[in-house]
């Protein structure tokens, strides 16, 4: 068994062990097996990371561009050679899978390599002027010191979409990880730390509620970039609605959903459909909480899903032939079979019933079977409406696409949609009709890569997507505009004359 790791506060390039209380992160496989043991940030951490990022912004900012973006390129040699060792740490503090750790260390170098590519590409636009002797320019300028506050479900890769565009803008940060994944988040910085990213340009406070509120309050903090839940992103934006010089890209929350059309290829819809609603446990932000379903399609897609689904192997994280691991934590567990059983009141016909596993090789973990359910779409049915992030699906039947797309947009989410057909005609009318950020046709709604903007609409997000999304919300444009002549000259006919 791995030493559990001594958690450790990064501020202004120093290492700060735990002064006061800690928190412990375990391995959601195996709750008896510690991770490693965190300090729990306080205000005054915070506030010590923000100064600090403040310090270093000037200097940070006026390095060249193309030389923050070098360190980028130090840090993916380090992750190539990290891979496993990165996707094993989060296995284990995390539950995922193997092999969906390392697609995530992957995605998190794909970012790396991007941002990596962005330093020697265009940072504005070149304009026209009304006057010939004027040039004018956009400029894209750093906002100042971002806080980057991630979730559990995407360690390595969600961290990465943040602080890669905010510090290769010049954009210096202070990073917040989830509590139930603190170490790979530590791990994170401490390469940083050895590609060479100078002290306090980026900062690690650990902890909870508590670090992410003085953080956000904090009014040194000019954006805040959050992945999570929608009532946290809500609570973000109203202390940020009233400070001055504070943007917020916020990514919080889905009911998403893939949509089997009449002419749909039956095992494509059943592969996509069980990629979207169980890999990673249906704990990403964009897993399928529901499958709608053509319904004269659905007892055959019903038949075909749940076959597939009693088969697959749920177990150790470890073992890279389990399709999935265990949930998170206690609470998740909780909450997924609260909505098992809200459906079953709410009218759901049970197709494989889920539950907590609870033979020997299980019994220490926080592992839950997949639940199907069939149910018909109600105004008021909330096991249809709400995240549950977990295996729990509902298959829904419609009659035509125009009452697919009604049912696909009767959520207050819209993160991402799936369609399945070989029509192109109805392909565009899901594209034009359904409200969501990523669009899939014959895919998974999950998978989204990261050259690509990553956000969404309603609940979902607030129009700042995230990833190479992001580059836009972490600057700001600026207008550049160079007199060339002898004299002043005015654009819109406006006299220079001074009378
Ligand atoms: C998330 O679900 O929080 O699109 C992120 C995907 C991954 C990222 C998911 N590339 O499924």
């Amino acid at each position: 068994m791995t030493a559990p790791i001594n958690g450790r506060h990064y501020l202004a390039g120093q290492w700060h062990a735990a002064a006061g209380e800690t928190f412990a992160s375990t391995n959601p496989a195996r709750l008896s097996e510690a991770i490693g043991v965190f300090p729990l940030g306080t205000k005054a951490n915070a506030d010590e990371a923000v100064a600090a990022a403040r310090r270093v912004f000037p200097s940070w900012r006026r390095r060249s561009r193309i030389l923050r973006a070098e360190l980028f390129d130090n840090l993916a040699q380090i992750v190539k050679c990290e891979t496993d060792k990165l996707a094993q740490l989060m296995a284990r503090e995390s539950g995922k899978v193997i092999t969906e750790c390392r697609a995530e260390v992957v995605e998190g170098l794909h970012m790396i390599q991007y941002v990596f590519g962005t330093g020697r590409m265009p940072m504005g636009d070149v304009l026209s002027s009304e006057i010939a002797e004027k040039d004018a320019f956009m400029r894209r300028k750093p906002w100042g010191v971002a806080a980057v506050i991630t979730p559990w479900n995407f360690p390595f890769a969600v961290p990465l979409w943040m602080l890669g565009p905010s510090l290769v803008e010049g954009n210096t940060v202070v990073f917040k990880p989830s509590e139930d994944t603190p170490a790979i988040g530590q791990r994170i910085v401490e390469l940083f730390e050895e590609a060479g990213f100078p002290p306090g340009v980026i900062n690690l406070v650990h902890g909870e509620a508590q670090a992410g509120e003085a953080l956000v309050r904090n009014t040194g903090v000019n954006c805040v970039l959050f992945t999570g839940s929608y009532e946290v992103g809500k609570h973000i934006a109203e202390i940020s609605a009233s400070i001055a010089d504070r943007i917020v890209a916020s990514e919080t929350g889905s009911k998403s959903a893939v949509i089997v059309c009449e002419d749909a290829k039956l095992d494509l819809a059943v592969t996509s459909g069980l990629i979207s609603a169980f890999k990673t446990s249906g704990q990403r932000c964009v897993s399928a909480g529901r499958i709608l379903v053509h319904e004269k399609l659905l007892n055959a897609y019903a038949e075909k899903l749940v076959a597939v689904t009693r088969r697959l192997r749920i177990g150790d994280p470890l073992d890279s032939n389990n399709f999935t691991g265990p949930l998170i934590n206690k609470s998740a567990v909780e909450k997924v079979e609260r909505y098992n059983a809200l459906a079953k009141e709410e009218g759901a016909e049970v197709l494989l019933q889920g539950g907590r596993m609870i033979e020997r090789q299980y019994a220490d973990g926080c592992f839950l079977s997949p639940h199907i359910y069939r149910i018909k779409h109600g105004p008021k049915t909330r096991c249809i409406r709400e995240e549950v992030f977990g295996p729990h699906l509902a298959l829904i039947p419609f009659k035509d696409n125009e009452e697919a797309a009604r049912i696909y947009n009767d959520t207050e989410y819209g993160l991402s949609l799936a369609v399945i057909t070989e029509n192109y005609r109805t392909m565009r009318w899901f594209r034009d009709e359904c409200d969501y950020g990523m669009g899939y046709v014959n895919l998974p709604c999950i998978g989204a890569e990261v050259h690509l903007p990553f956000g969404g609409v309603k609940k979902s997000g607030n129009g700042h997507p995230s990833a190479a999304g992001l580059i836009e919300a972490v600057t700001h444009k600026t207008a550049w505009t160079v007199n060339h002549a002898e004299e002043v000259k005015m654009a819109q006919g406006l006299t220079t004359e001074v009378r």
